[in-house]
């Protein structure tokens, strides 16, 4: 395991007293009700987690990328509903405004997600385009009072709940990639709709809805950088969220790794606990292996991060990977547990449900593929 800084040691056991005693005795009833975990995110706005990385200067908290890494771990180990909420608001929301937002934007809606404890959402798929966003129909015409927005966009985590909503849309839709803009729009302008929410196999306290545009006129002062710059602010973005997501996975798949462990030594059959059966000891280290080799992908992406390198390839990988491996760790704990595993009596059938959307949201992983071998084979990125 990395060596950590005394102040990466004290945001992890800050992350993991919080998820010990607020967020998990909740996350059950939450994802069994369905409803936004809101005492988890107050617990996690209070403690400046929700713009860990944001500068002061805004009202964040201005960590590094390992942080928010080992922030994201405990809380997801906790409760995955939360962790995405988390994941979202630092990573999709508040760092495209900081990085590419001007002053005004920064001023009035970084400040307020950072200062303000109000979440942000991040708005790229559409109905007809999830991998492909450069497929994107949503239209943004610049007219005398502003952009005007015609469209829809889906699957947006913190919809609803959200108050600040990055938005892509096309400017100069004959122009494919190169046309897509994003803007900024507020919860609450006209024209601007959010639809009913999703029922999901997993995450369900995490809203996700679609949004809707019709003629909703927002001033020009709402476009994050410039108009055609679209597509590769969010590009840039997804690369830092895929970080995010990697840190859920890990901690869905150690919360799944030691409920094995722990019911391993519990349970008995045979006359001995099922801990002392090889083929299972054999599962639980190849999980354990599995869940370090996905963390050490996961810190070396949020180092070179930190240190102003590139890391869409190392990105891309930690998130595959770590998905994966999240996947796999709530099977194999799943089966362990056996029939107490698919009752809602035990929450390894929760981790199970909700590692899956790792390997899918934020990229899939045939998504991370095309990215990694594109870097590999036109680039010759090795390193
Ligand atoms: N950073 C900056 N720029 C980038 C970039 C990156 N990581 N990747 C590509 N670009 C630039 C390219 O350099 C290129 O620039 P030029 O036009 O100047 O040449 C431009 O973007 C187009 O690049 P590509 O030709 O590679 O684009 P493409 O259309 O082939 O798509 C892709 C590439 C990797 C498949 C991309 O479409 C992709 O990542 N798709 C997945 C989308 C995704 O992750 N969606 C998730 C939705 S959000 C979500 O899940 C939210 C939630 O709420 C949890």
């Amino acid at each position: 395991m990395l060596e950590l800084t005394e102040e990466q040691q004290l945001i992890k056991q800050t992350a993991k007293d919080i998820a010990t005693d607020i967020i998990a005795p909740l996350a059950s009833e939450y994802d069994a009700k369905e409803t936004f975990p809101q005492k988890s995110f107050e617990a996690l706005r209070d403690a400046g987690f929700l713009a860990m990385m944001v500068s002061p200067e805004y009202g964040g908290s201005g960590l590094d990328t390992i942080s928010y890494v080992l922030a994201m771990e405990e809380v997801s180990k906790a409760c995955a509903s939360t962790g995405v909420m988390m994941s979202v608001n630092n990573s999709l929301a508040a760092h495209p405004l900081e990085k590419f937002g001007s002053d005004y934007i920064k001023d009035n809606f970084l400040r307020r997600i950072a200062e303000g404890g109000k979440l942000g959402a991040f708005g790229l798929s559409e109905p007809d385009a999830g991998s492909d966003p450069a497929g994107g129909k949503t239209t943004a015409v610049k007219e005398e009072n502003g952009y005007v927005l015609n469209g829809s966009k889906m699957w947006i985590t913190n919809g609803g709940v959200a108050e600040v909503y990055v938005i892509f849309a096309n400017t100069t839709p004959e122009l494919g990639h190169k046309g897509m803009s994003a803007f900024v729009v507020e919860k609450g302008t006209k024209g601007f709709e959010i639809g009913p929410k999703e029922h999901k196999l997993g995450i369900k306290a995490s809203p996700t809805t679609p949004l809707n545009f019709d003629d909703c006129i927002i001033p020009s002062e709402n476009l994050i950088g410039s108009e055609g710059e679209g597509f590769k602010i969010a590009m840039n973005t997804l690369d830092g969220g895929r970080i995010g997501i990697a840190g859920q996975a890990l901690g869905i798949g150690q919360a799944a790794l030691e409920a094995a462990v722990n019911y391993a030594n519990i349970r008995e059959a045979f006359g001995k606990k099922i801990s002392q059966f090889q083929g299972l000891r054999w599962s639980i280290a190849d999980s354990a292996m599995d869940m370090e080799a996905a963390r050490l992908l996961t810190f070396r992406a949020a180092k070179l991060k930190d240190q102003g390198k590139r890391f869409t390839k190392e990105a891309a990988m930690a998130k595959l990977y770590a998905s994966e491996a999240a996947v796999r760790s709530a099977d194999m704990s799943l089966q362990i547990h056996g029939g107490s595993g698919y009752s809602r009596d035990f929450p390894v059938e929760r981790y199970y449900r909700d590692a899956k959307i790792t390997a899918i949201y934020e990229g899939t992983s045939e998504i991370q593929r095309v990215v990694i071998s594109r870097e590999i084979i036109e680039k010759k990125n090795y390193s």
